[in-house]
């Protein structure tokens, strides 16, 4: 029988009386767009990151489309990143007039954008670089900046997945040129919907302050506190703000994170330990070195397994499980418009990749009954 509501579901919220509390103070405030709880927020964020500049938006998909316009993306312009991503990545160069080149992952190991064939891709068109750090494993930074120091070229950093992550002493997302994170429903800062751009540079973030509310010189509550009484519009921008609640539940979140992240790293210890016993499955990022913030549980399927019918036979147990990604080159917008490409490590690991369930809260109990259900279906299929 299929169980409709999954027992163990892929991602649990890490919510509480705080996110309550900050929700009825907006709503008592009567403020509800971009306003105090947003430039703490901001305020918050950049401190914690240890970044110069953060800007609150609407989604980290805005978040992309706006680092591309600051960079200089247009048309005639190239942006390499991985197919290994969610569509967002590589739409958003295609929102800023660019074109997404796709590079392969480094193996079927280490599942990011493989610097070598970055260096590959790269020529008199190349505007930028998109990395995004799978799962909260951070791409190889030093190689990649030091390519894109040599070139000129800016790296944007994709990091909805990488929220606490640490690469040697600095944060995910405090190494490019410019980051963009999420606070999607899933992400281990969550709000529903929301996003925030990070930077070092000053030009990239006036220019981005500006166009993320239509281009306007100055915001409602500038001209509410009477700073500004009339605006001007220079630039073509666009509604990308994020409203005082979701602001609001992302200072609760970030505040989580911390310690969310660690319970993470603790559940994934437990399933790495009983995984490494089953021949049949491997885990990504074997030799992984930095701290990461298991934002997902990755495991690589033998070519043996079936695996649809694995998902299914968990779904049953009431085990929810998931697949990150169906890579971006293989949709089928995507071969309308550049044909069909390979990238060998990136097909491999699509086709034999699946997510198990992962968040602060999952307990042992629920991990090792997945384990139990993962051992019983291979050991008799
Ligand atoms: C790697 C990556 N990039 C971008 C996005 C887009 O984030 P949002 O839903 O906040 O627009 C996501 C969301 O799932 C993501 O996983």
């Amino acid at each position: 029988m299929n169980n409709p509501n999954p027992v163990i579901p892929l991602f649990d919220l890490n919510y509480g009386l705080e996110e309550e509390d900050a929700t009825l103070r907006v709503l008592r405030s009567k403020w509800l767009t971009m306003g105090p709880e947003t430039e703490a927020l901001e305020h918050e964020f950049a401190k914690y990151f240890k970044v110069k500049h953060a800007i609150a938006v609407s989604s980290c998909t805005t978040a992309l489309h706006l680092a591309n316009l600051a960079v200089g993306v247009k048309q005639g312009t190239e942006v390499i990143c991985p197919s290994l991503t969610f569509v967002a990545t590589s739409n958003s160069v295609i929102y800023a007039g660019g074109t997404p080149v796709f590079a392969d992952i480094t193996s079927t190991d280490d599942w990011t954008i493989s610097p070598h064939e970055i260096e590959k891709k790269i020529n008199k068109n190349t505007r930028s670089i998109i990395v995004m750090h799978y799962g909260g494993f951070a791409c190889k930074m030093d190689e990649i900046i030091e390519i894109a120091n040599c070139y000129k070229i800016p790296v944007i950093e994709d990091a909805a997945h990488a929220p606490g992550s640490i690469y040697k002493d600095r944060f995910l997302g405090s190494i490019g040129d410019i980051s963009c994170f999420s606070f999607f429903s899933n992400k281990n800062i969550s709000t529903g919907e929301g996003g925030i751009i990070c930077t070092n540079n000053d030009d990239y973030a006036n220019y981005i302050k500006k166009i993320r509310s239509h281009g306007m010189t100055s915001a409602t509550l500038d001209r509410h506190h009477g700073h500004a009484y009339s605006y001007d519009v220079t630039d073509l921008g666009y509604n990308y703000r994020i409203d005082e609640i979701h602001a609001a539940l992302a200072r609760c979140q970030l505040k989580k994170l911390e310690n969310g992240n660690e319970r993470r790293r603790l559940a994934a210890t437990r399933y790495k330990n009983a995984l490494s016993k089953i021949d049949r499955i491997k885990i990504p990022f074997g030799n992984y070195c930095f701290l990461a913030n298991y934002h997902i549980f990755p495991i690589l399927l033998d070519k043996s397994i079936n695996r649809n019918s694995l998902m299914v036979f968990l779904r049953e147990k009431g085990i929810q499980t998931s697949i990150h990604y169906p890579p971006v080159h293989m949709f089928s917008y995507y071969r309308a418009m550049m044909g069909d490409q390979i990238l060998h490590n990136t097909d491999f690991v699509a086709r034999h990749e699946l997510t198990l369930p992962m968040y602060a809260d999952i307990t042992n109990e629920q991990i090792d009954f997945i384990i139990d259900a993962l051992r019983a279906y291979c050991k008799n299929t």
